[in-house]
């Protein structure tokens, strides 16, 4: 791990574009991204000077509390990018498209596509899925919407994959899933998402393709790193997937504070003196003279 570093120079920095991810592929500068959900965790983020914010679909398990990735709906997903929008400018802000908002027809596609930068303020979106889904991308590109892809363990597919398990091991696999990088770059992706597949697979892919990728569980051959931030801060209990590193343990510390706070109130410790609002010994005087 890094020795600390906190940054405080970001709002003034250069808004992140998707030329931006480009460049940096080209330079050999990783790409840095991060999950969000709200205004203060986006603010934080775009203050630490991290490139790129993803609204994940993540949402509907480290926040909302479901089993997996399938419940969660266009609406609560704009409504959570709208508050990541507000709270971080300079990051590059990509909205996941949300189970059921691209499969069914290419136009609904382009549809919810459009609703991410109208109505959530966000500059792209991911979708997930290799050649069954380039016409999407291709629609959504040529409507000048940049598009995100995401190839490997891909977890709106996670009863088609049989459970949240690494992809592209065999040969026959790992081809594929090269083809369906092409495509997709092909189809007009401006970077790529290679989620949970052999870290030399991942390097192979970063480096026959001419868009970044941004590997998660994917090792440090990609061009670039995300992860989801419950897991990073240690606020996600559930379970922790083994790609993670975590950085703090915000579940324990959010514990001990509640529980502080818990006795604190049961010894009447607080509030304090300093927490209280007072008034005058004039209107008081006054005031108990009223209710006689
Ligand atoms: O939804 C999400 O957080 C994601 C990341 C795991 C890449 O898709």
């Amino acid at each position: 791990m890094s020795t600390t570093t906190v940054s405080t120079t970001s709002s003034q920095r250069k808004k992140v574009t998707t030329l931006t991810f480009r460049q940096k592929k080209e330079r050999g500068e990783p790409i840095t991204m991060l999950t969000a959900y709200d205004y203060p965790t986006a603010m934080a983020i775009d203050k630490a000077g991290i490139d790129s914010i993803l609204v994940g679909d993540s949402l509907a398990m480290v926040v909302l509390g479901y089993e997996n990735t399938l419940p969660v709906t266009m609406d609560e997903m704009l409504h959570h990018a709208r508050a990541v929008a507000r709270g971080a400018k300079a990051p590059l802000l990509v909205g996941d498209m949300p189970f059921m908002s691209y499969q069914v027809s290419v136009e609904e596609a382009l549809r919810n596509a459009g609703r991410f930068l109208q109505q959530g303020g966000m500059d792209a979106v991911k979708l997930e899925g290799g050649r069954e889904r380039a016409d999407a991308v291709r629609a959504i590109t040529g409507a000048g919407i940049p598009v995100m892809g995401h190839l490997g363990l891909t977890p709106q597919s996670v009863h088609q994959l049989g459970g949240f398990r690494a992809q592209g091991k065999t040969a026959s696999a790992a081809k594929r899933l090269l083809e369906d990088a092409q495509i997709l770059e092909e189809a007009g992706a401006f970077s790529l998402v290679l989620e949970a597949v052999p870290a030399r697979l991942a390097e192979y892919i970063s480096k026959h393709i001419s868009i970044p990728t941004i590997g998660i569980g994917a090792g440090a051959g990609c061009d670039g790193q995300v992860l989801v931030t419950h897991d990073l801060l240690g606020l996600f209990e559930r379970f922790t997937p083994k790609f993670v590193r975590q950085y703090a343990n915000l579940h324990e510390t959010m514990n001990k504070a509640f529980t502080e706070y818990l006795n604190d109130v049961n010894t009447k410790q607080f509030p304090a003196a300093e927490h209280t609002v007072e008034m005058t010994d004039e209107e008081w005087a006054a005031f108990q003279k009223e209710v006689k």
